[in-house]
Formats: structure tokens, sequence, C-alpha cells
């Protein structure tokens, strides 16, 4: 079971959750979000569930996510920088979401370009944003998987050996209700308060490749580069044979 009420009391947010839709079992939340945007819902709506069965990743992967384990939420907000620094978000996203969970958890977490959350070299975390345009702004809907209670034996066999949650990390069953309460207060706390070079450099000190050779999927191929940083706009700088490459953050627009 997951508390709404629970979540509800521990949250301390200005926007976000100020509507919390919360469903036993679902497909996706990104999608849920989507059908409540086009029936009216706008920013700070917040989609849970317990249970997520068709979980979508970034690019055709799939999320999965333990019924009853892991935590799977999306959220609605209007756009937060402009135009020409909307790469951000995909920025500000993961380094709120690692401070949400250090407020429960003293674990060391790192990230991997562009919001994929790491521990010990596997993959606890990820987040897919997509957005879609509202008049003259775009409207972001944010969808995040976290492991949190699952052990070994409950991932599927082809990310088992890839994957951790934190109750591995840990050592301990976690409190989902108050985890995602920290996690919802830290992203509506940093969106309330922009300081876009605080963004990059939290980003960058959680950031668990600079200076290490990456493959960044561009286009459908695979580029391999070393990864130096992220600029001002939120782009990777990749260096290739001597030469800078710059990358967009893949945010999704449909
Ligand atoms: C990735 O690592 O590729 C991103 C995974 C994002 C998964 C979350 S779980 C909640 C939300 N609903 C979805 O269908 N996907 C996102």
């Amino acid at each position: 079971m997951f508390s709404v009420d629970l979540l509800q009391s521990n949250l301390n947010t200005k926007l976000i959750g100020k509507k919390i839709v919360y469903y036993a079992s679902t497909k996706s939340t990104n999608t849920d979000i989507w059908k409540l945007y086009q029936n009216g819902e706008t920013e700070g709506l917040v989609v849970v569930t317990n249970h997520q069965t068709k979980g979508r990743g970034r690019g055709d992967s799939k999320w999965f996510s333990g019924h009853g384990l892991g935590l799977t939420c999306s959220l609605l907000i209007k756009q937060k920088f402009n135009l020409d620094k909307i790469g951000l978000h995909a920025i500000l996203v993961p380094t709120a979401i690692i401070s949400g969970i250090k407020k429960n958890l003293n674990i060391p977490l790192s990230l991997k370009w562009p919001n994929d959350l790491y521990h010990d070299n596997k993959k606890l975390g990820g987040v897919l944003i997509e957005s879609k345009n509202a008049n003259t702004e775009f409207i972001y809907n944010i969808g995040f998987g976290i492991n949190v209670n699952e052990s070994a034996k409950d991932f599927p066999l082809d990310i088992k050996d890839k994957s951790t949650s934190l109750k591995i990390a840990f050592g301990e069953t976690i409190q989902r209700e108050l985890l995602l309460a920290n996690i919802l207060n830290s992203i509506d706390a940093s969106i309330h308060n922009v300081n876009e070079p605080v963004i990059i450099k939290e980003w960058m000190k959680y950031c668990g490749h600079i200076d290490s050779k990456i493959y960044i999927k561009h286009n459908g191929k695979y580029i391999q580069g070393i990864f130096k940083k992220i600029n001002q706009w939120g782009q990777a700088i990749i260096n290739k044979n001597g030469k800078d490459i710059i990358f967009d953050g893949p945010t999704i627009n449909i």
C-alpha cells in the first residue's frame, strides 16, 4: 500500500502536489499526466502509483518497478527557464531528486548524463521529461522512477546485474511516502528559487563521468568521446579527437 495521506502530511511545497492523483495500478504515470492535462489539469499536478505496469523510459526503453516496492511518479510544471536554456530542466530535476533522497539517506549517489541516478555503478533511478507547446511556453511532464525497496531477486533477469535499489544500497526498507515527499519538496524548492550556476555546479558535483570516456546516442548512432562538462545552457560538452562537440539533453517534445 502507498498512503497518499502520509505523503501529503510531509509535503512542504508551494506548487507541486497541489493536486495528487493516486492509482493503485496504472500503465504509465507520464501517460496519465497527459490525459489529465487534456482534461484541464494544470501545473502542480502529481500522479503516483503503487504499481506501474508499462513504465516508459527514454528512447525506446522501458522502466521496470517492483509492485509496491519502487517509486513511480510524474508531475506537471510550466516552463521554468527561458527558451535558450530549457535544457536546464533536465539538469535541475535529477540534482533535486538526489538532494531529496539525501534528506532521508546518507548514501553516495552519482549522475550519468543527463539524468540517470546511479549507486555503485548500478542504475537506481531515471527521469523521463516530456514537453508540449502550451501557447507561448512549454508545459513539462516530469516522470521519475526510483528503485526503493526492490531486492536483487525482484529485478527482471535482463537488468538484474545492472540495477540496484535504495534498500540494497542502504540495507534497510525505506518508507516511500516520506522519501517521495522529500523529493517533491526539493524539486519545488529548486523551481521556486532557480539559481542556474548552482544547478550546474550541483550536477557537475554528482556527475560520475567527468573526464571519462562515454558513449552518447545521437541520431540513432553511438558517439564516443571524453565527457568534459555541461555548459550554461545545460548542454554536454564531449571532446572527440581533440575537438569539443555539444549535445542537447533529451527532452522529448510531443
Ligand atoms: C529512463 O531511465 O529511461 C527514464 C525512466 C523514467 C521512468 C519513470 S517511472 C514514472 C514515469 N512514468 C513512466 O512511464 N516513466 C516515468
